[in-house]
């Protein structure tokens, strides 16, 4: 924890997303695990998560799944502050033993499955500009602890997330046991790219039937103004039954709404696909999915070459 343990007067205030001093100086450090040094955060910082919040309350009371909209009131998340990490941990461990981890930045994929196998979850602690709320290509900390932490109050969806865990911990053994070096490299890339696909069309965009309604369950979704109404009213989406042998095999891309999304009945239904998933790769069905986006990162290699 380097720079925390500085004086923070001595770090010019904010912590917006691009644009923050502390940030930058604990990458240079090379601290991936951070703490929140919540008195950088200025009063636009504030104001921004202020703003985030007031409008996507009735969205989300329109939208949003119920257990959303039960991790929210558990959680008790200010809409006026940008929330202590350790005092949404306060309410989340009882319940369900996760917690938030503040990061520096991009956390490679097996280090991020790792934590969520442990139960914890890699947390942003920037925010986005006051003056610029729609979109942002990276997370933020409201993406991550309004959009993405109220779903782990919920014991089904948080065990979900550790089965994704075990799944990156079964596919490191089963590549470390590939000899040729090309094969290895071409297996896991066709692996995390799947897990990265079903991942997106889940947690991050994932939409649930509740009664004759879809209901939107993923963080992406939970975090967007425009697109958690887009995604149910809008025409041009094709919403389809989840099938897991087409979500690997479909690649998407981040900087527009999302045409195509998938619906699940429930989080024990999700969480049986995870555990299918683990069955593809041990079958070696996850080697060759189609080619495409996401790209996988020299850095998500080896992490998993790594672990
Ligand atoms: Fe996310």
């Amino acid at each position: 924890m380097a720079t925390i343990n500085k004086e923070l007067s001595s770090i010019p205030i904010g912590l917006t997303t691009t644009e923050s001093p502390f940030i930058e100086e604990a990458k240079r450090a090379g601290q991936l695990y951070i703490q929140q040094p919540y008195p950088l955060y200025s009063d636009e910082n504030q104001d921004a998560w202020r703003k985030l919040f007031a409008r996507m309350r009735p969205r989300w009371e329109k939208y949003a799944n119920q257990h959303f909209m039960g991790g929210i009131s558990q959680l008790c998340l200010d809409p006026e502050h940008i929330p202590h990490l350790e005092d949404v941990n306060k309410f989340l461990e009882p319940l369900t033993r996760f917690k938030a981890k503040a990061v520096s930045g991009y956390v490679p994929a097996y280090m991020f499955f790792d934590c969520l196998r442990n139960r914890e979850f890699p947390t942003t602690i920037t925010i986005r500009r006051s003056d610029k709320l729609d979109y942002l290509p990276e997370p933020d900390i409201f993406h991550d602890i309004a959009g993405h932490v109220p779903m782990h109050t919920d014991p089904a969806f948080a065990d979900t997330l550790v089965r994704f865990g075990e799944c990156a911990q079964t596919a490191a053994s089963l590549v470390a046991s590939i000899k040729d070096e090309d094969e290895k490299i071409h297996h896991l890339t066709s692996i995390i790219k799947a897990m990265a696909r079903f991942f997106w069309f889940t947690i991050e965009f994932g939409l649930m039937k509740e009664k004759e309604d879809l209901k939107v369950y993923g963080s992406g979704l939970l975090s967007s103004y425009g697109e958690i109404a887009h995604c149910v009213e809008s025409p041009l989406v094709q919403r389809y039954p989840i099938q897991l042998e087409w979500v690997i095999n479909q690649y998407f891309e981040i900087d527009h709404y999302q045409p195509l999304l998938f619906w699940v009945d429930s989080f024990d239904h999700l969480f049986s696909l995870v555990d299918e998933l683990e069955k593809w790769m041990k079958a070696g069905k996850l080697e060759n999915v189609s080619p495409g986006e996401p790209a996988i990162s020299e850095a998500d290699l080896k992490s998993f070459l790594a672990a």
